[in-house]
C-alpha cells in the first residue's frame, strides 16, 4: 500500500471542484471555506464497538466535503451538490427531532455544536465530495465531522477531537436515533495517514498502528446492494447483545461489557442460552480475539495471517451475526479466488454495501477480473490508502 499520503493532493482538486459549483447551488457570495472528512474502512472489529470491543479501522482517501459561507441572517442553509436539494432552518428554532431528510445529520451537528457555547450566526453549507453513501464506508459520520469542522470555523469555536467525536455521536445517536458505537467518528477524527487506528471502544484508549504490510493494499468493492433495511436490523443486534450480556453476567462476573466476556465463560453458559443470542455472543467473543490477532499480524507484517482473519470475520458475520446478504457472500467468494488476495469480508454494518479485500499490489488485474466475472453486478474496485483526518482544504 502506498500508505503515506500526507499531502493528499487529490483533496485540493476535490475542493476546487466544489468551489466551482458553489455559486450555482448557493448563488453569488463570498468565497467559501472548504472542509473535508474521509470515509473509513474498518479492517477488523466489526459489530463490536457498541459492546465495548476493540476496532481496527483506516480512514480512506474518499471524502465528504463541506463548503461554508457566512450569511447576514440567522439562518442555517444546507444544500447538496450531489442530490441537488436544499433546506433552510432558523438558527433560533432548529428542528428538535430528525425528519428523515438527508440534512438531519447536519442539523444534529449544528444543535450539538451550538450547545457547546458557539457564537451561532447565519451560515450556508454546500455538501459534496466523492465518498459513496449507504456503502458501509461511513458517509454519515464523515458528513457529521466535515460539518462540525465547518461550523467550528464559522462560529468561532475550537473543539478537541474527543469533543468532535461526541458531537458526531450526539447527531447520529440522539438526533437521528441510530444506536451506533464510537467506531465511525473515531476512525475519521483520530485518523493518521499511513496508519490504522486501534481503539478500545470500552475505555476510549487508542493508538496508531503503522501500516506494516509491504506491497499490500486494500480494495473496496460495492456489492450493488443498498443498505435499505439496515437501521432496524442494526438496532435488533444492539438489543440482542444487551440481552445476551445480561444472560452471561453470572458466568462472567468481571466483564463490564459483552466484549469482555471470555470464550470459556461463553462455552459454560451456551447450553442454557437462546440459540440466536448464543450466536450473537459467539460472533462478538470470536471477533474480539480475531481483532487482537489482526493487530499483531499488522505489526508483524504478516499479510497472510491478517487476510485469513478478515475472511474468518466474514464467515462469523454471515453465519453467527447474520448481517450479510447473498450478493456480499458472492462478492467475497469471487474476490478470494484471485491469486494474491489474502482475505476479504463485508465492511461496516452489513446488509449490503461494500466488501474489503487485502491483496498484493501486483494482484489488481487478476482480482478485478475475478470479481467482475463471478459477481452479480460487475462492480468497480476502489483501491484505498490509509488517509489522514478531517481538515480545511485551502
Ligand atoms: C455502523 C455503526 C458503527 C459500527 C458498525 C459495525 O457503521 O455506525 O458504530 O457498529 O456499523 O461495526
Amino acid at each position: 500500500m502506498d500508505a503515506i499520503d500526507r499531502a493528499e493532493p487529490g483533496l485540493e482538486r476535490k475542493a476546487a471542484a466544489l468551489r466551482a459549483v458553489c455559486a450555482r447551488h448557493l448563488g453569488a457570495g463570498p468565497a467559501p471555506r472548504v472542509f473535508a472528512a474521509p470515509g473509513r474502512v474498518n479492517l477488523m472489529g466489526e459489530h463490536v464497538d457498541y459492546v465495548g470491543g476493540p476496532v481496527l479501522p483506516i480512514a480512506v482517501d474518499r471524502h465528504v466535503l463541506v463548503a461554508a459561507r457566512p450569511r447576514a441572517d440567522a439562518v442555517l442553509r444546507v444544500a447538496s451538490a450531489r442530490l441537488g436539494g436544499e433546506e433552510r432552518h432558523a438558527l433560533a428554532q432548529l428542528p428538535a427531532a430528525a425528519r428523515g431528510g438527508w440534512d438531519d445529520y447536519v442539523v444534529g451537528v449544528a444543535r450539538a455544536v451550538a450547545a457547546r457555547g458557539a457564537r451561532v450566526r447565519g451560515v450556508e453549507l454546500l455538501v459534496g465530495g466523492d465518498l459513496p453513501t449507504g456503502a458501509g464506508v461511513s458517509s454519515s459520520a464523515a458528513l457529521c465531522l466535515a460539518t462540525c469542522h465547518a461550523l467550528e470555523a464559522a462560529w468561532e469555536l475550537a473543539l478537541a477531537p474527543a469533543e468532535r467525536i461526541e458531537v458526531a455521536l450526539a447527531a447520529e445517536r440522539d438526533f437521528v436515533g441510530v444506536p451506533c458505537g464510537p467506531l465511525d467518528p473515531s476512525a475519521i477524527e483520530l485518523a493518521r495517514a499511513g496508519h490504522a487506528l486501534w481503539l478500545d471502544s470500552w475505555s476510549g484508549a487508542h493508538e496508531h498502528v503503522p501500516w506494516g504490510l509491504a506491497d499490500v493494499e486494500v480494495a473496496v468493492v460495492h456489492s450493488g446492494v443498498e443498505r435499505r433495511l439496515a437501521a432496524g436490523a442494526y438496532r435488533r443486534r444492539v438489543e440482542e447483545c444487551a440481552r445476551v450480556f445480561d444472560a452471561l453476567r453470572a458466568e462472567a462476573p468481571h466483564a463490564r461489557c459483552l466484549a469482555q466476556v471470555d470464550a470459556e465463560a461463553l462455552a459454560r453458559a451456551a447450553p442454557r442460552l437462546d440459540a440466536t443470542l448464543a450466536q450473537r455472543a459467539r460472533h462478538v467473543v470470536s471477533e474480539v480475539a480475531r481483532t487482537r490477532a489482526a493487530r499483531a499480524a499488522l505489526v508483524a507484517g504478516d499479510a497472510a495471517a491478517f487476510g485469513a482473519l478478515m475472511t474468518a470475520t466474514h464467515a462469523s458475520l454471515r453465519d453467527d451475526y447474520e448481517v450479510s446478504c447473498p450478493e456480499l457472500d458472492a462478492l467475497v467468494a469471487a474476490g478470494l479466488t484471485a491469486p494474491g488476495v489474502f482475505g476479504g469480508r463485508l465492511v461496516g454494518a452489513g446488509f449490503g454495501g461494500c466488501a474489503a479485500f487485502l491483496l498484493a499490489t501486483g494482484a489488481r488485474a487478476a482480482f478485478a477480473e475475478s470479481v467482475r466475472a463471478r459477481s452479480v453486478s460487475a462492480p468497480e474496485a476502489w483501491y484505498v490508502r490509509a488517509a489522514g483526518p478531517p481538515r480545511e482544504v485551502a
